[in-house]
């Protein structure tokens, strides 16, 4: 299948298989998601960060069906997933001590380390690059998958280009249902948000994308790292390193903005901003509010949608699954709350401010920072 014809291509019959922690794979089931990858088809599997969308990580034609199906621009390199660490020696060129130690700390889990890549490592895959990213994900059902396919499964998160990722198998039906051979329901995912990604190429590590793994973490197994100076650049001025970055991401259907200051602070401005659009014309049912659990009884207008309990540290968890809940709705406007008290504030805000396009809103004079807002 050409690719640029995929708009034209009739839909195709998407199976739909279970996997569970108890149970585990029907054996026959598991046997003809193998049997995808061989042929170059596309398996959308559980992982503990978000849902991916697999395909053969060493075939050319698998990654074209992979940037087909998503809808993505193919400048935006795949991550390879493997199973066993002595994979991680076919596709790389080089192992730095580094990696050793992080895959040590940290394999199998939510870290994508990235490498110079092997001759074997398509450029399709790494979007032209010399370099390649690499994960071995802790997820039972994603683990057993990847032995049972037997390769590296190049897997970006298995959601339309610009959509949340997907956290649910349902996310996946939405975004990719009669365009992927097969979806691997494993339940709700334990993490809500994609893995840290840390560059091992230069001589200092350089994290390239904020996630579950904190910067903090990785500097006690590797000393010093450096952030890449884009994740720091409120106006997008700097090009990001991990080229995915650079994308409006996780972006909901809404305009949406992030309110930051004191707790009371924020409560009051998105009252007064969500009574200021009703003014204007707006319906109050167009109105979202993004809350903590917390805070949710406290809005007096608009659709409130809650992404769980500050104090349980869920709004990592299910801000993907929120976003998707505001489509639904069919808000037009998101009011969201700012979540900067998380221990992975870094890693949450990051894809709160990419949904909001960096619409910050600064209000009060609190500095927003460990006031429980
Ligand atoms: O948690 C995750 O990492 C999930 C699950 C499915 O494993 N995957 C995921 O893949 O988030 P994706 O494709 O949505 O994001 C991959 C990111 C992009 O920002 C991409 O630019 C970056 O990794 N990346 C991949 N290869 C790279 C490379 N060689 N150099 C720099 N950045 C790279
Ligand atoms: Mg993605």
């Amino acid at each position: 299948m050409d690719f640029m014809d995929e708009g034209r291509q009739k839909a195709m019959d998407t199976k739909y298989i279970i996997w569970s922690p108890d149970g585990g794979y029907e054996p026959s089931e598991l046997a003809e998601a193998k049997r995808i990858i061989d042929k170059g088809g596309l398996v959308a599997f559980p992982t503990e960060t978000v849902y991916g969308l697999g395909g053969n990580g060493l075939q050319k034609e698998a990654a074209r069906r992979i940037y087909a199906a998503k809808g993505r621009p193919s400048d935006n390199p795949l991550i390879l997933h493997i199973s066993q660490f002595c994979q991680l020696k076919e596709i790389t060129r080089r192992i730095p001590d580094t990696a050793v130690k992080l895959a040590e700390a940290f394999w199998p889990g939510p870290l994508t380390m990235i490498f110079e890549k092997a001759d074997c490592v398509p450029y399709e895959i790494t979007g032209g690059l010399e370099t390649v990213a690499v994960r071995m994900p802790e997820h039972p059902g994603a683990l057993e998958f990847l032995e049972a396919a037997a390769v590296p499964v190049a897997a970006p998160s298995a959601n339309t280009s610009g959509r949340p990722s997907p956290t649910r198998a349902e996310h996946v039906r939405e975004d990719l249902e009669g365009k992927i051979d097969m979806i691997i329901d494993g339940g709700e995912v334990g993490i809500g948000f994609e893995s840290t990604i840390v560059d091992l190429t230069g001589e200092i590590p350089v994290i390239l994308r904020p996630g579950y793994i904190t910067r903090q973490m990785v500097e006690e197994v590797v000393g010093e790292t450096i952030m890449d100076p884009a994740l720091l650049s409120v106006e997008g001025d700097v090009a990001p390193k991990a080229p995915g970055m650079k994308y409006r991401h996780y972006a909901p259907k809404a305009q949406m903005k992030v309110f930051c200051g004191s707790q009371t602070a924020v409560v009051s401005a998105i009252n007064e901003a969500a009574e200021r659009l009703v003014h204007e014309g707006v319906l109050p049912e167009e109105i979202g509010i993004l809350a903590a659990e917390e805070t949710a009884a406290r809005y007096d207008v608009g659709q409130v949608v809650t992404s769980g309990s500050r104090k349980r540290d869920d709004v990592g968890r299910f801000l993907y699954g929120v976003l998707r809940r505001f489509d639904e709705l069919h808000v037009k406007v998101i009011l969201s709350e700012s979540f900067y008290d998380s221990t992975r504030e870094e890693a949450v805000m990051n894809r709160l401010l990419k949904a909001a396009g960096q619409q910050l809103v600064q209000v009060g004079d609190g500095d927003g920072v460990g006031d429980g807002l």
